[in-house]
């Protein structure tokens, strides 16, 4: 049978080996030597030393290949135990010929045994760092549970008084009005005197504005107190018929409460058109309260002054059942057309002017401005 020729074949191996030993120690030694190329005077090695040789090349690179973190590490754990040509391994198998002829199947059979188990350990060190895993004392990999809900980033937005400036820009543009800008830093023509503001007037007073330790020449500059600046300077360098909306911050040295800030914004409008009305002027605060604030919103007028309009009026909005104060409109006085160059006989227009801190406090119901400048983000995620 089979099986019965294979094992006698086994036995066959065994009993030749046999022979070998009953040949002596010292005979073995040399023909073994001899078949491995090795010099017949080859150091004797006892087979206790050579185990215990083993079993510490085992001890160090399970502890070694156990704990590396990096494919550099790897590497040199591989060179330090397995290298083909110093590796502590390699050094062993050296041993092996030194072996008393009956020990070296033994001493073959274990030298092959912490091979196999140190390779095994390297393959294992290879597969746990290309997963990417880091490892305990014990080995364990840390896994990354890929399934897990990850960490929500936190978003920024857009700060609430932007957002309300650019809603009412946008609002603004549907009607025709185009944005424009001017500077915070002004001079008396653009802040007062063209606005028909004169040097006595209250308005000027150096306590109800922030000065300038620099001067231009005589001309004392000034953070401007009202964007209605940005009238005279489009006015200046355009020719009419405009429409534009100006937004931006103004600087007045008001203590800070919970209606007032020493800076605020400021929307400003202005058209200058042929047959122009307060009429026009009334649909277009009316359009632009509706759009922000969103249902009907009514608007009334009354009687004011504005140095820059005649006839001048305040405007309040009725939103919620309740009428609030919004602003300052009026139709543009034919003393700044004339300082713009334009001819007041041919000429007309409105302006507007309302505080944007106000409409956005009345939007989302805040009830006190300074909030929105805290910069708590507990407040400013509500937006
Ligand atoms: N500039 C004024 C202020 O700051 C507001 C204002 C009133 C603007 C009437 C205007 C206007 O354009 O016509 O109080």
């Amino acid at each position: 049978m089979r099986r019965e020729r294979h094992s006698g074949c086994r036995s066959r191996l065994r009993s030749r080996s046999a022979v070998t030993v009953s040949k002596g120690r010292d005979d073995a030694a040399r023909a073994d030597a001899q078949a491995t190329g090795g010099k017949p005077d080859e150091e004797a090695v006892v087979i206790e030393s050579f185990l215990a040789e083993l079993a510490a090349f085992r001890d160090a690179a399970s502890g070694v290949l156990g704990g590396v973190a990096e494919g550099s590490g790897l590497e040199q754990a591989r060179i330090e135990f397995l290298g083909a040509r110093s590796g502590r391994l390699k050094a062993i198998q050296k041993l092996l010929s030194g072996l008393a002829a009956g020990d070296r199947p033994a001493g073959g059979r274990h030298f092959n045994e912490a091979k196999a188990a140190v390779t095994a350990l390297f393959a294992a060190a290879q597969e746990r760092l290309a997963a990417g895993g880091a490892t305990g004392v014990d080995g364990a990999a840390d896994v990354i549970d890929v399934t897990l809900p990850g960490e929500p980033v936190r978003l920024g937005h857009v700060h609430p008084i932007t957002q309300t400036i650019r809603r009412v820009q946008e609002i603004m543009a549907r009607l025709g009005f185009e944005s424009v800008d001017g500077p915070e830093v002004e001079d008396q023509w653009h802040n007062f005197e063209a606005l028909a503001i004169p040097a006595e007037h209250p308005a000027r007073d150096p306590l109800d504005n922030f000065y300038l330790a620099v001067a231009r020449g005589a001309d004392p500059l000034l953070l401007r107190s009202q964007t209605s600046t940005v009238q005279i300077r489009v006015m200046e360098n355009r020719r009419p018929p405009l429409r534009i909306v100006s937004l931006g911050r103004v600087y007045r040295p008001d203590t800070a409460d919970a209606t007032h800030y020493p800076m605020f914004h400021q929307v400003e409008g202005l058209l200058i058109e042929p047959g122009t009305t307060m009429a026009h002027l009334k649909s277009v605060l009316r359009q632009l309260a509706s759009s922000f604030l969103g249902g009907d919103v009514h608007v009334r007028f009354r009687p004011s002054f504005f140095p820059f309009t005649e006839p001048s009026v305040e405007f309040d909005m009725e939103w919620g059942g309740r009428w609030i104060e919004m602003g300052g409109a009026g139709m543009v006085d034919p003393a700044v057309l004339a300082a713009v160059g334009y001819d007041p006989d041919e000429v007309s227009g409105f302006a507007f002017g309302l505080g944007v801190e106000r409409i956005a406090a009345r939007r989302y119901g805040v009830a006190d401005i300074r909030d929105f400048y805290r910069n708590d983000v507990r407040f400013l995620r509500q937006f």
